[in-house]
């Protein structure tokens, strides 16, 4: 606001008129000049040029300038002054075009003016404690605190439009699948999908708790078992785990099951939704989507979520001579990676510092400097550009274990993977393969079944214990678990990743097997899912599913890199709600109404 109001004291407030809106702030256009249109909205910001006093008006939809002349309109430009930052208002006025050179052409309705004929200021509002007049970044905990200032900037509007679409668009698609949405309990017992769960305890049961769902993983499988053949869910999750860019505490699934599915089938529903879900945000994408193994994508990206955007690595274990990978201590028999990125060529000396501290530290030996190697071993260079199809402009980056080290192979190419995003977030700007609108999907199939958990010293179910494992591996469940692949499957996109799923264990007995493999006796597996075992013995149908994270995948659409941007209401990383002032200690009373003490030596915050 460049001036103060001319009047003092409160502005008069008046009730909303009975006549309602005409457009909206977005909508006009030259096509309109002439028209008397009703808007209301936000003052974005004012300009008082004296007997002409312009303000923007804000709605959801766009801004559009507000004129008011104090010689054709007295009483309306006294008003007018008293306009500040996000007062609510409402106008009656004529759509005119602007002159040719006050044109603003960064504005969807730049060639327009409305000049103002009746004012009414419906409410006054505070300062805000950032500025909504640009998209200049304010602190995110400002932004948390003041979320229903923060809603009203164009992007987070933006964003909520895009999730609003997305969802209607999968809900749509999937009604024309013969799928039905159906909802399940929030206040239920735990299911293992690997996080903490959040407990809430029981009133009327003192002592007992229930688990919010970490998913419906339980509940779509017992919908199988209803026969309702064909699930869907846009649904909330709650897991309480490290929070980052991409996790909340608090999260949104499109959760999907099926019964008598084959993995084909799997593919083709999911890629469906997705080009169905991308279609509403104006894109196309190319399908089938690629399949890798969780082998193929180890060695090959370094990763369980691949970046497609770019080249995968070449591993050349073969094509270096042995006295080569002694001169350049390298641990025999060990996989050697050659990173490939294109257009951006060789590394200035004070690139090559910038990645040493990377690799300092690190279990892996680091070659930057490929025209170094090429000298030294010109043929192992050539082979090894031939077998990356390296093009002149590329940056070749090689990567293997020092003499002495112990890594497992898939580890090594683990490092190689996360040198390959370094380089590739690092020199995006001339590679340009993360501009926006690239998208590339991949599923990544079979994965291992079991995780050895080193401080537990036991397997944990690598996706969670209901997936099936691989028919051929099933001999080997208990008595060399490493061996089991899973009929898992995730889909990956832009190397995040967006869905998880698995085709399920239909029998009791192979649902008990798994469960023994994961260590728990008879007993446990009672105690825990003993209903859900009993179910399975009722005629229950193959059945498979996968869920997909509906905030991921707004997020990439609207471009963010954060789930923050697309949830209207989020928490921080230490799961606070900054505006709510959640969670909160609660009255002594409410605890003994549900029979619980906090112990004294816990402090209170
Ligand atoms: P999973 O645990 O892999 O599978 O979750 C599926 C997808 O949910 C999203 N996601 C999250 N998004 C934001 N914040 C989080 N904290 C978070 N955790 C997970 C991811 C992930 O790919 N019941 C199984 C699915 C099944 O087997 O059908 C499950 O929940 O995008």
């Amino acid at each position: 606001m460049n001036s103060a109001p001319a009047a003092s004291g409160p502005p008069v407030l008046s009730p909303l008129p009975a006549t309602p809106r005409t457009h909206g702030c977005g909508e006009l256009r030259p096509e309109h000049a002439g028209q008397t249109v009703i808007l209301a909205g936000w003052v974005l910001r004012r300009r008082d040029l004296g007997a002409l006093l312009f303000f923007d008006l804000r709605d959801r939809g766009g801004v559009v300038q507000v004129v008011c002349n104090q010689q054709t309109q007295p009483e309306v430009h006294a008003l007018a002054e008293q306009l500040r930052s996000e007062y609510v208002v409402w106008l009656e006025g004529e759509v005119v075009r602007r002159a040719a050179d006050t044109v603003n052409p960064s504005l969807a309705t730049g060639a327009i003016e409305v000049v103002a004929r009746r004012l009414l200021i419906l409410n006054d509002a505070r300062t805000p404690p950032f500025s909504l007049d640009s998209e200049a970044p304010a602190s995110e905990d400002a932004r948390l605190q003041y979320r229903f200032v923060d809603l009203r900037r164009p992007s987070m509007q933006r964003n909520l439009k895009l999730r609003h679409d997305l969802a209607l668009a999968a809900r749509r698609y999937f009604d024309a699948q013969g799928f039905l949405e159906i909802e399940t309990p929030f206040l239920t017992r735990s299911t293992p999908e690997g996080a903490r769960d959040y407990l809430v305890p029981s009133r009327v049961r003192p002592g007992e708790f229930y688990a919010l769902p970490q998913s419906p993983q339980l509940f779509k499988q017992i919908l199988m078992i209803g026969g309702c053949e064909r699930y869907f869910q846009i649904v909330r999750c709650f897991r309480d785990e490290d929070l980052r860019a991409d996790r909340q505490p608090e999260f949104t699934q499109i959760d999907v099951e099926m019964s008598f599915p084959t993995l084909p089938a799997i593919y083709d529903l999911i890629e469906g939704l997705l080009e169905a879900v991308f279609a509403a945000a104006g894109q196309t994408l190319a399908r089938p989507f690629p399949r890798l193994s969780w082998q193929q994508a180890m060695l090959g990206y370094g990763s369980d979520k691949p970046d497609l955007r770019l080249p995968a690595m070449a591993e050349l274990a073969s094509l270096l001579p042995a006295a080569a990978r002694e001169q350049l201590k390298l641990r025999a028999g060990q996989p050697v990676f050659l990173i490939r990125i294109p257009n951006v060529g060789e590394l200035s000396r004070r690139e090559r510092d910038e990645l040493r501290p990377w690799a300092e530290g690190r279990p892996v030996k680091v070659f930057e400097d490929f025209a170094r190697l090429e000298k030294s071993f010109p043929e192992f260079a050539a082979s090894a550009r031939a077998a990356a199809a390296a093009q002149a402009g590329d940056l070749l980056v090689l990567v293997g274990e020092p003499e002495g080290g112990a890594l497992p192979a898939w580890e090594l190419a683990r490092q190689a993977g996360q040198l390959r995003l370094w380089l590739a977030q690092r020199f995006a700007a001339r590679h340009g393969a993360f501009a926006a609108g690239a998208f590339r999907f991949c599923w990544v199939t079979e994965f291992p079944m079991f995780e050895w958990d080193a401080e537990e010293k036991r397997w944990n179910a690598a996706h969670h214990p209901f997936t099936a494992p691989r028919e051929e591996d099933l001999p080997h469940l208990t008595s060399a678990p490493e061996k089991v692949y899973a009929q898992a499957y995730d889909v990956v996109l832009n190397g995040v990743e967006l869905g998880s799923g698995s085709i399920r264990n239909h029998r009791a007995e192979a649902q008990a097997r798994v469960f023994a493999a994961l260590g728990m006796n008879d007993e446990e597996a009672h105690r825990r899912f003993g209903f859900f075992l009993e179910a399975l013995r009722y005629g229950t149908p193959p059945h498979g599913g996968i869920a997909l994270g509906l905030d991921r995948l707004v997020m990439i659409l609207a471009g963010e890199n954060s789930i923050r941007e697309v949830i209207a209401f989020p928490k921080t990383a230490s799961a606070a709600d900054l505006m709510m002032r959640a969670p909160t200690p609660v009255s002594p009373r409410q605890l003994r109404e549900l029979g619980l003490s906090l112990r004294a030596e816990e402090p209170r915050r």
